[in-house]
């Protein structure tokens, strides 16, 4: 077996091969860092930043697991483990609930800077094992992978799927100099950093557990709503402290929402024009 296919176990963890990586991949990472870093200057929460910072993710070329997991052991007790891409739902979750981030290996090309659909290192790296280094929002990720164990015994997989994709992906939180992100999702990605935050097009609406875990979501394209939470306080004791099984009792009534609708009981921060996925949806239903 040569040491382009690394050997993966039950758990689909990996070796990071860090040796292996090329001069090229390693100038990719620094070229997205830097680039995203200056996006998000003013755009993200402080605790993405701080994270940023205390793992040192700018020390040159793509982070070496080993080296940022002393420092994140320090912080929560987390660990970030290298995996293929992927990896199923149950194991996932139980990465997460033994405080593991299962992080891509691989970083994308040149040709895919601004997109691309599967988690590689970037994402994962720069995006969520930052706020790992919170206290809170590491409990939070550990408690749901607990969560989603649990979320599959009661069949309500895609409930729970909505409550990670509208916070740990796509979420934004409110400061006390206004609506900042924290969402990995968004924080990965350049354009999106400043559609979630300045377009008018999508809705940004106040949080609420039962709400967002009714709503569909799109994984083509930017949002068309975003959630945002007041702290990771509030959304602890919204997830962590709240029995999920009468919850998902309800849940059960298969009641779902778009994901561009808006509630008369929302409270909403901003009504979205939704120009922009009206445009998109034109601009597709015509040929060429
Ligand atoms: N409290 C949830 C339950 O009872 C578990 C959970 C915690 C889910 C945090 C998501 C996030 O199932
Ligand atoms: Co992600």
């Amino acid at each position: 077996m040569s040491s382009q296919t690394p050997k993966r176990d039950d758990d689909y963890v990996i070796d990071q091969g860090w040796k292996n990586y090329t001069a090229d991949e390693h100038a990719v990472w620094d070229l997205l860092y830097r680039r995203q870093r200056a996006i998000l200057e003013t755009r993200a929460h402080e605790a993405l930043i701080d994270g940023h910072e205390a793992l040192n993710l700018n020390r040159g070329g793509i982070p070496d697991f080993a080296v940022i997991n002393e420092e994140l052991k320090r912080r929560t007790g987390f660990k970030v483990v290298a995996v293929p891409g992927l990896v199923p739902d149950e194991v996932f979750f139980t990465h997460l609930a033994n405080r593991r981030f299962p992080a891509g290996q691989f970083i994308r090309g040149r040709s895919q800077l601004d997109y691309l659909q599967e988690p590689d290192i970037f994402h994962d790296v720069f995006g969520h094992v930052p706020l790992l280094t919170d206290p809170v929002f590491a409990d939070y990720m550990e408690a749901y992978g607990q969560g989603g164990l649990r979320a599959m015994k009661f069949g309500r997989l895609k409930n729970l799927a909505a409550l990670y994709w509208y916070t740990v992906e796509f979420g934004l939180i409110e400061t006390p100099e206004g609506v900042r992100i924290y969402g990995a999702g968004i924080s990965s990605s350049k354009d999106e950093s400043i559609f979630s935050l300045e377009d008018p097009s999508p809705n940004r609406i106040r949080f609420d557990l039962e709400r967002v875990m009714r709503t569909e979501y799109r994984i083509d394209d930017f949002q068309q709503t975003y959630f945002v939470i007041r702290s990771f306080d509030e959304l602890f004791r919204a997830t962590v402290d709240t029995d999920f099984a009468p919850l998902y009792e309800r849940l059960a009534d298969g009641v779902t929402y778009k994901p561009e609708t808006v509630l008369a009981t929302d409270s909403v921060i901003q009504r979205g024009t939704q120009a922009y996925a009206k445009a998109k949806a034109s601009a597709g239903a015509k040929p060429g």
